[in-house]
């Protein structure tokens, strides 16, 4: 577990008393916290820039680490991380955009969606990003927007590797079949003959899945692409064309720690066994692209929600809170493959010890009867006014908010250095938002 404090390397989760030390300082600042705050997101920038600051020490200085919007689209969150010299991996139109809108160069953008328009190619290519293609057909497509100048974009294609699925069905994109890329086995040769068709696309890109793939997976996704990478530019030798695959993009995808006991997957780790194996990838020979996400973002982030009161039942207790399957999507819907932690603080901020005889459900405002994100958890006797505290919620979380029930989109609070500053990321939605958004 991340101790109190920035610790240079760390990968892990904030300890519970450093939430608590930061929810007392948000609760006693002005101007942080209003009544009308049922429930507040919180993000640590500090330990998000510690993060990427330690992933861009680990590969070599020219590497794109292009951080993947998705798992979070705040735009102030965005304009953070464009001053540490990195990039976004964008996945549809107004991801690149929110990626201009950074400030970032285009050089750093990735554009990976998997079902571009015309349209979006060409927005992308006069923009001068890279391009991942995610099929042969839309290579294709891209050479018949480029016709015969040359592009700004340098381009390359998504491959699947087909190293199996990992422990989470939804989320994982390597097996026989996925939706996205190109399947290698199926399709080695028609791959390789584009690369000879086509000379402005000299790159490659895999992503296996994003959490429950182990480092092993990642690993052998790499190693099925790069044969292929070494295959290629040997023929592309062989007839003298003057040019070789040189841009190889990683994806994204190492796993995150979300349980209290469970050792974090180190980011070094990662590396380090890349560059045991693959020494060739960490040279001038290659420029690499990598796109994290989730570890980027998921341990720094929390969610706290005030009880608005607790149903309590012989067997068992409902705390009813103010967030829920709006804001854990993932958790509602498929609760056996996701799980956060929950501390009780009370309406000071201090940490709740103890434990009721009673259990626990967590239950979201929502009607719907999934609206539950933790089920019959052991927590200290939790009474109205307390904050039931929600962990490791800064990727996938805001970014798939779901709009059922029309509840407000709670306040976002971005702080430095444990809570000496914070910034607000994004005001608590307005009622007339919401209704435009309705109308
Ligand atoms: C193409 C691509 N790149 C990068 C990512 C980010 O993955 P993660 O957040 O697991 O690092 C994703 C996630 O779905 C993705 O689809």
């Amino acid at each position: 577990m991340r101790k109190s404090g920035l610790k240079k390397n760390s990968s892990s989760r904030i300890s519970d008393e450093e939430i608590s030390l930061v929810f007392k300082r948000a609760l006693t600042q002005l101007n942080v916290i209003n009544e009308n705050d049922t429930a507040l997101i919180f993000h640590d920038i500090s330990y998000l820039i510690e993060r990427i600051n330690e992933i861009k020490s680990l590969f070599p200085k020219n590497a794109i680490h292009a951080i993947a919007i998705k798992a979070n689209p705040l735009l102030k969150v965005l304009r953070q991380i464009e001053k540490l010299d990195v990039g976004f991996e964008a996945a549809s139109l107004p991801e690149l955009y929110f990626a201009e809108k950074s400030g970032v160069s285009p050089d750093k953008i990735i554009f990976d969606s998997p079902a571009k328009t015309v349209n979006e190619i060409a927005y992308a290519l006069n923009l001068g990003c890279h391009i991942n293609a995610d099929s042969l057909y839309e290579l294709d497509r891209i050479a018949k927007i480029i016709g015969e100048e040359k592009p700004k974009s340098t381009i390359g294609i998504r491959i699947n590797p087909q190293v199996g699925t990992g422990n989470i069905a939804l989320t994982s994109v390597a097996g026989e079949y996925s939706k996205f890329g190109v399947a290698l086995k199926e399709n080695r040769a028609a791959l390789k003959a584009k690369f000879e068709q086509y000379e402005w696309l000299t790159g490659v890109h895999l992503h296996i899945g994003s959490q429950g793939c182990s480092i092993e997976m990642l690993v052998k996704g790499v190693e099925k692409v790069l044969d292929f990478t070494y295959e290629v530019n040997e023929s592309l030798k062989n007839n003298n064309a003057g040019r070789q695959i040189n841009i190889f993009d990683l994806g994204g995808g190492l796993p995150v720690s979300y349980h209290r006991d469970e050792e974090a997957v180190l980011m070094s780790d990662y590396v380090k066994t890349l560059k045991h194996q693959f020494k060739e990838l960490f040279t001038v020979d290659f420029k690499l692209i990598t796109e994290f996400g989730r570890t980027i973002h998921a341990n720094t982030g929390w969610v706290a929600s005030k009880v608005e009161y607790v149903k309590r039942e012989p067997d068992i207790n409902t705390a009813m809170i103010h967030v829920g399957a709006d804001l854990f999507l993932r958790k509602c819907y498929r609760p056996d493959d996701w799980h956060h932690e929950i501390i009780v603080l009370d309406s000071h901020g201090n940490i709740k010890t103890g434990i009721d005889k009673n259990k626990y459900m967590i239950a979201g405002p929502l009607c719907f009867a999934g609206d539950v994100i933790a089920t019959e958890i052991i927590l200290p006797p939790v009474e109205q006014g307390d904050y039931i505290i929600i962990q490791d919620t800064g990727a996938y979380t805001l970014s798939m908010w779901s709009r059922y029930n029309s509840r407000q989109i709670p306040k976002v609070i971005g702080y430095f250095n444990e809570g000496k500053t914070f910034e607000i990321l994004r005001e608590r939605e307005s009622l007339d938002t919401l209704l435009a958004f309705w109308s």
